[in-house]
């Protein structure tokens, strides 16, 4: 299985893999982390078993990415950002998305390949990032929470956050953008990803999300 996953588009459902594996994206301040914690609640009391995670992580690599994020953070060129998310990411899937949905549990990533693929991407060349990635086998979904980046840095500022490295009306509206025709892109090589209309109640929003989801619980 292990072998199997790293191999260029492998999909998660191959193998002997049990438990679903669903990713949020959007820019920041889309509502990524708030829609993977009532999507986690919503499986739960289905009974499934999930570990809610994200990225950057928690980890040695993660928390180095964290740290030069900040504001103020050392000026980093971005290719040394997109190796760093790339090198995480391998981490993250070894340690915690591969053993979970493994032994059968559901795992919700707050962010993964499409953040690479959108965000790095201002700045880098999209095949370069992308090969970064080709470890990196596709979910069961991507979800993509889209909404223009005003409402999104408006919510930031309300929350008293904003002003890490890409937390820029004018570069977040790129990203978005980038997100977009990636995810076009994705959708026609085959993979299964939605895009949603973030600027929706936080509720309604979460009733789009268990509407893309709960087919997925059927199909297992
Ligand atoms: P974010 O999810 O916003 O973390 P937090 O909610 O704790 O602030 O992620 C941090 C930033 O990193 C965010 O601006 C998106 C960016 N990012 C990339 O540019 N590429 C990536 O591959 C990932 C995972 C994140």
């Amino acid at each position: 299985t292990r072998e199997r996953a790293r191999m260029a588009g492998s999909n998660a459902s191959e193998g002997n893999r049990k438990g679903l594996f669903v990713v949020l994206e959007g820019i920041d301040g889309a509502g990524t982390t708030t829609q993977g914690r009532m999507l986690a609640q919503w499986l739960e009391r289905r009974g499934r078993t999930v570990e809610l995670c994200w990225e950057p992580t928690d980890g040695q690599v993660g928390s180095l990415i964290r740290k030069a994020l900040q504001k103020d953070g050392p000026d980093l060129d971005e290719r040394v950002f997109a190796l760093l998310f790339a090198a995480d990411r391998i981490d993250h899937i070894e340690k915690q998305i591969l053993p979970a949905i493994e032994s059968g549990r559901d795992v919700i990533s707050d962010r993964y390949v499409l953040s690479s693929l959108a965000y790095q991407s201002t700045q880098l060349d999209l095949d370069w990032v992308r090969s970064l990635n080709r470890f990196a086998f596709a979910p069961d979904i991507a979800l993509l929470l889209d909404a223009p980046a005003q409402v999104c840095m408006d919510r930031l500022d309300s929350a008293g956050r904003g002003g890490e490295r890409y937390e820029k009306t004018q570069l977040l509206e790129r990203i978005r953008l980038n997100y977009r025709q990636i995810a076009s892109k994705l959708v026609e090589e085959g993979q299964r990803l939605e895009t949603l209309d973030a600027s929706l109640s936080i509720e309604e929003l979460h009733q789009r999300i268990v509407e893309m989801v709960q087919p997925l619980l059927r199909e297992q």
